[in-house]
């Protein structure tokens, strides 16, 4: 695809857009009656990730809702840890639950050497995603960051404070390393299929990098998401790729952002002091409005949409999307009318 045809691909190329591309983090999913009628007709949430032409179906249902300049993969940041046997599954009103998580050192000795082929009907949903698209529309395909896989991994579900995967990272920093290693091992296998299979962009979801102090931040986030940014930028087949990070509330500056080689920093709802004017010409942007706001009044998402807006306006390289995923509870009119806004801003 050429990037004069995608007013996404221009801003991840650092230029000023006439009106900036959109797009909605978790734009497919429960808040669509189209997604619900699906997705009854499966038992578990991964059996529907592992049909690749439901995801494809599910992935042009916002594409066709809405006025989207970019489609994203349909499928979990959780095929990782299900291709390592951690045994995977989705509880209802309780989110993702590992049967089998890791608990300790010799359970990472022991993990099975990660096979990409096993994520096989990922790179084909990729593949149908693609061919269904218009030419114009690029495709995103995305991973989970090492520290979040990991974090899931050892937690073995959702938690607000993960405790249990705190307590493991300060007493086997060696086993934390090695985990870390081997999910930033299989990331880029498995982004890279995914860049063969069509994904024209990649996003990488470092959404519990607020569980870090600065330090430990560093040491078990940045730097294997660095590591593998690095490996995409060596690789001639995937070189070429632009890679958003969305890191939430990480504790860290600006700068250390830039340094991870990211083309774009997508930023959390509340990262509202980030520094722009350190990031111009280095980065692009991704952001950042609070998905709460998408449960008022017409006026008022308006209203905020335009503070964003006018903070972003002339940035070379802005991409409206929101601060965090959209949740079921949002009403898919009150996102037609905020892509409009967007359009005619
Ligand atoms: O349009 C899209 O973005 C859909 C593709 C997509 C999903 N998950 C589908 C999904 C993407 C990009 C993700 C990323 C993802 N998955 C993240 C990173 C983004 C973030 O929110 O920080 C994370 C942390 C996960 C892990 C995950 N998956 C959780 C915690 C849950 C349960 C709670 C929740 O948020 O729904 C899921 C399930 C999930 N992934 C659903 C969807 C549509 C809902 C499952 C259902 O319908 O039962």
């Amino acid at each position: 695809m050429s990037d004069s045809n995608s007013l996404f691909l221009k801003a991840l190329n650092k230029e000023i857009t006439k009106t900036p591309p959109i797009w909605f983090m978790r734009q497919a999913g429960r808040y669509m009656p189209e997604y619900r009628a699906i997705r009854k007709k499966f038992k578990n949430f991964l059996d529907m990730c592992k049909n690749p032409d439901v995801c494809c179906e599910l992935a042009l249902q916002p594409i066709n809702a809405f006025n989207l300049d970019s489609a994203i993969l349909f499928s979990d940041i959780l095929t990782i840890p299900d291709a390592f046997n951690l045994g995977v599954t989705f509880v209802e009103n309780e989110g993702p639950v590992f049967t089998n998580p890791v608990s300790k050192p010799v359970d990472v000795d022991n993990l099975i050497a990660f096979n990409p082929d096993e994520l096989n009907y990922v790179y084909e949903a990729v593949t149908n995603i693609k061919n269904s698209l218009p030419e114009n529309i690029p495709l995103i395909g995305f991973c989970g960051s090492p520290w979040t896989l990991t974090a899931y991994s050892i937690e073995g579900r959702s938690s607000k404070d993960f405790k249990k995967t705190i307590r493991f990272v300060e007493n086997n920093q060696e086993s934390t390393h090695l985990l870390l290693t081997k999910f930033t091992d299989a990331c880029y296998l498995y982004l890279r299929k995914q860049i063969k299979a069509g994904a024209d962009v990649i996003q990488i979801f470092d959404s519990w990098a607020n569980l870090l102090d600065a330090e430990n931040l560093r040491n078990f986030s940045l730097n294997y998401t660095k590591s593998l940014i690095s490996a995409l930028k060596q690789d001639p087949l995937t070189a070429n790729t632009p890679i958003i990070l969305f890191s939430r509330e990480p504790k860290c500056d600006e700068q250390t952002l830039i340094n991870t080689s990211a083309d774009c920093i997508s930023l959390y709802w509340d990262m509202v002091d980030f520094d722009i004017n350190i990031a111009r010409d280095k980065v692009a942007i991704q952001g950042n409005l609070d998905p709460k706001v998408l449960l008022e009044s017409k006026d008022l998402i308006k209203e905020e949409a335009y503070k964003i807006l006018d903070k972003y306006e002339g940035y070379p390289g802005y991409i409206f999307n929101l601060g965090h995923g959209i949740t079921p509870n949002i009403n898919p009119d009150n996102v037609k009318f905020l892509t409009d806004v967007v359009r005619e801003y």
